[in-house]
C-alpha cells in the first residue's frame, strides 16, 4: 500500500478525540477506500494530563501548537482548537507557509478568515477544508462543491444549530421553559463553550456566511448576515405559532437577491427565528438535528439533514476531508478560485415580500390594541389573525400576537418605529417572519 498520510492534530477537545477513535476504529476500512493509511503522528493541546478517553502514548506530542506545522514528518495539519483568531489562526497560516494542507472545524475562522487563508492554500498548492464546521456529520459543502456542483443554486436555507433546534423542540414538546432547557443542552455537550454564540444565532451565522459562499460564488462575508437568536422566544410564542398551524426554528436563509431593480446581485443573508408551516420538512427536524435544503435550478429541492454536533458526527466530517487529501483531490475550498469569488454587496431586506408574526407584551388598558392597529394601517401593513390573551389573575400585562399579510418587510419596520417608544409596551415586539414553502 501507498505511504500513509501524515497527520499532526491540534486541539483534543470532544471532536479532537473523536478523530483519534475514528482514525483508530475505522483504519482498515479508511485506507482501503483511501488508498493509503491515514496515520496520526503528533497531537498537541494545552494540557497534556487531562483525561480523555483516548490512549496518546502512541503520538508525538507538541507543547506549542503553532509549532507542529514546521515538522518535516508531517503531510497536513488538523486543527480542532476553535476561536477565530488566536493558536487557530497562526495554525492555519503557519501551516500554508510551510506548504502544508489544513482541515479544520472551525466555523468562526473560516467566516472571518476562509477568503484569506484559501488565498493563502491555493497560493502553496495545498488543500484547505472545513466539512466539519458547516452541520456536523452532514456533508453538505461537499452536497454542494460536488453533488450539486452542476446547478445554480437559487437559495439556501436551514437549521444549522443543534442547540437552538434542541431547545426550541423541547421547549415545544414539553412546555418546558427556556433557560432550563438551555442548561440541559450544555450538560448534554452541544452548546458551544460560550452558549451565547449559539444562542444568539452567532454560530448559525458563521455556518451560514461559508454556505453562501459556496453556493453563490461569492466572497464569505459574515458581518452582513442579519442575526437574532432565541432568547426572546416564550412558551407563549410557541404556543401562539402552533394554534396558527406552525412551529417555531432558528432558521438561516441565504438567496442571491437583483430586486433593487440596478441590475445588480446582491446577497441577502439571515439568521432568525422563523415560524416554519407544520407540514414543512424543517417542522419536523427535532432535537439536536441539523438540516440544509438546497434549491439547485436543475436538481430541485435537496434536503441534507443530520446531527449537527457530538464528537463522532463531527469527526466522521474531519475524516472524510482526511481522505480526500489522501486520494489526492486538492479543489478550491470555496468552489471556485479565490479571484473569481464575487464581493456581493448585501441586499436590502426592506424589498423582500413575506409575512410575519409580531408579538407585544402591553398594559392591559383602553386603547392599546388601536394604538397597535393604527401603526399598522398607517405603514400599509395588513393584519390577517390577531390574538389577544387575557390573564384572569388580573395581571396587567397580556400578550398581542399578530400575523399579516403578505407585503414588504419595510412596511413592518416602519410600523414598528411608529410604535416605538410607547408606554403600552412593556417589552420590545418581537418580529418573526414566516418560512414559505
Ligand atoms: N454548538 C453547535 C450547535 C455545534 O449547537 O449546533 C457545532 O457547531
Amino acid at each position: 500500500m501507498a505511504e500513509p498520510l501524515r497527520i499532526a492534530l491540534a486541539g483534543l477537545g470532544t471532536v479532537g478525540a473523536g478523530v483519534i477513535r475514528l482514525v483508530e476504529a475505522n483504519a482498515a476500512l479508511i485506507a482501503r477506500r483511501a488508498g493509503r493509511p491515514l496515520e496520526i503522528v503528533v497531537v498537541s493541546a494545552r494540557d497534556r494530563n487531562k483525561e480523555r478517553g483516548v490512549d496518546l502514548s502512541p503520538y508525538a506530542w507538541e507543547d506549542d501548537m503553532t509549532a507542529i506545522a514546521a515538522r518535516d514528518d508531517v503531510d497536513v495539519i488538523v486543527e480542532m482548537v476553535g476561536g477565530a483568531d488566536g493558536p487557530a489562526l497562526t495554525l492555519a497560516r503557519n501551516a500554508f507557509a510551510h506548504g502544508k494542507g489544513l482541515v479544520t472545524a472551525n466555523k468562526a475562522m473560516i467566516a472571518h478568515h476562509g477568503v484569506a487563508l484559501a488565498a493563502a492554500a491555493e497560493q502553496a498548492r495545498v488543500p484547505l477544508k472545513f466539512e466539519a464546521a458547516v452541520a456536523g456529520g452532514i456533508p453538505v459543502i461537499k452536497g454542494l462543491r460536488e453533488g450539486a456542483a452542476a446547478n445554480a443554486i437559487e437559495r439556501v436555507y436551514g437549521i444549522l444549530n443543534g442547540t437552538c433546534n434542541f431547545i426550541l423542540s423541547t421547549m415545544e414538546e414539553s412546555g418546558r421553559d427556556f433557560a432550563d432547557v438551555l442548561a440541559e443542552a450544555q450538560r448534554r455537550g452541544f452548546a458551544e463553550a460560550d452558549p451565547s454564540f449559539d444562542i444568539e444565532g452567532t454560530d448559525a451565522a458563521h455556518k451560514l456566511a461559508i454556505l453562501a459562499a459556496i453556493a453563490f460564488g461569492a466572497e464569505v462575508d459574515f458581518a452582513a448576515v442579519e442575526t437574532a437568536g432565541i432568547t426572546r422566544i416564550l412558551a407563549a410564542d410557541i404556543f401562539e405559532a402552533a394554534a396558527l398551524g406552525y412551529v417555531i426554528r432558528l432558521i438561516g436563509i441565504a438567496e442571491p437577491d437583483a430586486s433593487d431593480g440596478d441590475g445588480a446581485t446582491r446577497l441577502f443573508q439571515r439568521v432568525q427565528p422563523h415560524l416554519v408551516p407544520v407540514d414543512h420538512p424543517l417542522a419536523h427536524v427535532v432535537g439536536a438535528t441539523n438540516a440544509v435544503v438546497a434549491e439547485g435550478n436543475f436538481s430541485g429541492r435537496l434536503l441534507f439533514q443530520g446531527a449537527g454536533a457530538g464528537d463522532g458526527p463531527t469527526a466522521s466530517a474531519v475524516v472524510a476531508d482526511l481522505i480526500d487529501i489522501a486520494r489526492g483531490e486538492v479543489g478550491c475550498p470555496f468552489s471556485v478560485p479565490v479571484a473569481e469569488l464575487e464581493a456581493l454587496p448585501p441586499a436590502d431586506s426592506g424589498h423582500r415580500m413575506g409575512r410575519a408574526y409580531l408579538r407585544f407584551l402591553v398594559a392591559d388598558r383602553p386603547g392599546v390594541l388601536a394604538e397597535i392597529t393604527a401603526a399598522m394601517r398607517d405603514a400599509g401593513v395588513s393584519i390577517e389573525s390577531l390574538i389577544q390573551k387575557g390573564r384572569p389573575d388580573g395581571d396587567s400585562t397580556v400578550l398581542v400576537a399578530l400575523v399579516t399579510h403578505e407585503g414588504p418587510e419595510a412596511s413592518v419596520t416602519e410600523a414598528l418605529r411608529l410604535l416605538e417608544g410607547s408606554p403600552s409596551f412593556a417589552a420590545p415586539p418581537l418580529v418573526m417572519h414566516l418560512l414559505g414553502h
